[in-house]
Parts: structure tokens; sequence; C-alpha cells
């Protein structure tokens, strides 16, 4: 993996450890960084050696404070909405992607930070974080699918609160209302967590995660029948190694190992 100016990369283990870095910025997601989280997510699609991605926030103030305000602050009609569809298009490599991205909230996630959080398919908050969608107090709304992926995990009526307010909640009423997984006091034993949970999901047959990665994008996808997607990602897996694999392991009471074929 090249090196990157505004996020550190870090191989342990078959799993990406990325660290957006711009600490001095509460890590502010500009357009260099995105850009990079686009050639990142490019590699890991194609790269067997990754199996799996843990996205964080340098230091312990911000996972990412938003989208860099001092290049939101010129935009115009025309080059607003490619600033939003080029975002989009970047987080639904993140969400598409066929290995387990976590996100390792920690501190301040908002705007594109909370929008970057929940393009990952789980999020770990440490207990000082802070989510929020605070672009109207901008004059502005979420461009980075928030409006939508924010609404899918914590529902229309707390969404709306949410964005029509601008105001901030904690990692426990952020758990509460769905839009992290776990909470854990610090940002070490954050980590670890979504460390524990990757092995375990590594531990189970790869095709069939994609699979589910699939199914689960296409139930909110207005154009994709869901239940069709789930019908025909069934029938996939069935013609799969690790299908064979899977089946005559636990028949024979053994454990199974998936070779992602
Ligand atoms: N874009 C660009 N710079 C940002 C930023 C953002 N989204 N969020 C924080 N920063 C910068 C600040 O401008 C400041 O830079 P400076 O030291 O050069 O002046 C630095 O990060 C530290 O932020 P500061 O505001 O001094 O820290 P704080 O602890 O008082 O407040 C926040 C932290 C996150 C509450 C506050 O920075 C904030 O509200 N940020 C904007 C959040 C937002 O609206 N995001 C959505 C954007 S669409």
């Amino acid at each position: 993996m090249a090196d990157f100016k505004n996020i550190l990369t870090d191989m342990k283990g078959g799993v990406l450890h990325l660290t957006v870095n711009r600490e001095d910025k509460m890590n502010a997601l500009n357009f260099e960084t995105l850009e990079e989280l686009r050639s990142i997510f490019d590699e890991v699609s194609d790269n067997k050696e990754i199996k799996a991605v843990i996205i964080t926030g340098s230091g312990e103030k911000a996972f990412v404070a938003g989208a860099d305000i001092s290049e939101i602050a010129s935009l115009n009609e025309v080059n607003a909405r490619k600033f939003s569809e080029n975002g989009q298009e970047i987080f639904s490599m993140i969400e598409n992607c066929h290995k387990p991205v976590i996100a390792v909230t920690n501190g301040y996630t908002l705007g594109g930070g909370c929008e970057l959080a929940m393009a990952c398919h789980l999020r770990i908050a440490t207990a000082n974080a802070k989510f929020g969608q605070p672009e109207v107090n901008l004059g502005i709304i979420p461009g980075y699918g928030g409006t939508q992926r924010l609404t899918i995990l914590i529902g229309r009526g707390k969404a709306n609160e949410l964005m029509m307010t601008g105001d901030m909640i904690d990692a426990e009423e952020a758990k509460t209302l769905g839009l992290v997984n776990y909470v854990l006091p610090t940002k070490e034993e954050a980590l670890a967590k979504a460390e524990e949970l990757i092995a375990k999901i590594l531990s189970k047959a790869p095709l069939a995660i994609g699979m589910i990665i699939d199914c689960v994008n296409s139930a909110y996808l207005p154009d994709e029948n869901g239940f069709q997607t789930e019908a025909n990602s069934f029938a996939r897996c069935v013609k799969s190694g690790d299908y064979k694999e899977g089946t005559s392991a636990f028949l024979a009471k053994r454990q199974p190992h998936f070779k992602g074929e």
C-alpha cells in the first residue's frame, strides 16, 4: 500500500488499519483525504492480502469533525452537486466493499465524519464520542449520504430531529438509537473490540460475508428487490467450495476451514 498524506495505513495480520490524520483540523475531510480514501478502497477490493479494514481518527478528540469547512465555504450550485455526488460515491465504495469495515469513533464524529462512520458496516464508539449532523448550522444539509443512512439506522423521527436541530448526542445515546454497535471506555479497548469482531467474522465463509453485505445494502435501494437479491445470493453461495466445506464440517462434527472459494 502506498503512503498517503492525510491517512496513515498499517497492516496487522490481514487487517488494514486506517487513521485519518489531520489532528490539528479535527481530522476534517478535505478533498485530498477523500481521494485518498477512494484510492485505498480501490486497493482494498483488489488486494487479497487485505481481509478487513478498521477506520479511526488521529488523537483522542475527534474521529472526523466533518467535511473541511474551509473548502465548503466557496461552493456554487454546480460544484456543490459534484461535491455531494463525489462523497456519496466514495462512501458507497466503503459500504459495498465485500470485506468487513469497522469504524472506531473516538471523539467528535460530526457531519461527514458521522456519514463516514455510517458507511462502514459496524461502528464502535469510545465513551467520549459525540455524534451529530450539524450542517444546518452552516446553511446546508448532509451531502455524503447522511440523510439516507441516518434515517435507515435510527429511524425517521430521530433522524429528522438530529439533522434539523444540529444537536450532538453522546455515545450511550448513539448506542440506544442503534447508531453504534458498542461503546468502550477507551480507544485502545474500542480497537481491541473491533479486532475481536473482525477475527470472528474472518473465521466465517468470506463469500457469504460479501453476500450479506450486498443483501443488507439492497434493503434500502428502492430500485432493488432485496428479497430477489437475497435469493440470488443464496443460490450463488451454494456454488462455492465454502458451502461444501461448511455443511460437511457440520455433519462430520469438525470445525470448517473456509477458503473464500
Ligand atoms: N473543517 C475544517 N476545520 C475544522 C473542522 C471542519 N469540519 N472542525 C474543526 N476544525 C478546525 C478548527 O477550525 C480549528 O482550526 P484552527 O486551530 O486552525 O482554528 C481546529 O480544527 C480545532 O477546532 P476548534 O473549533 O478550535 O475545537 P473545539 O474543541 O473548540 O470544537 C468542534 C470542536 C468539533 C465542536 C468544532 O470544531 C466544530 O464545531 N467543528 C465543525 C463541525 C461541523 O460543523 N461539521 C460539519 C461540517 S459540514
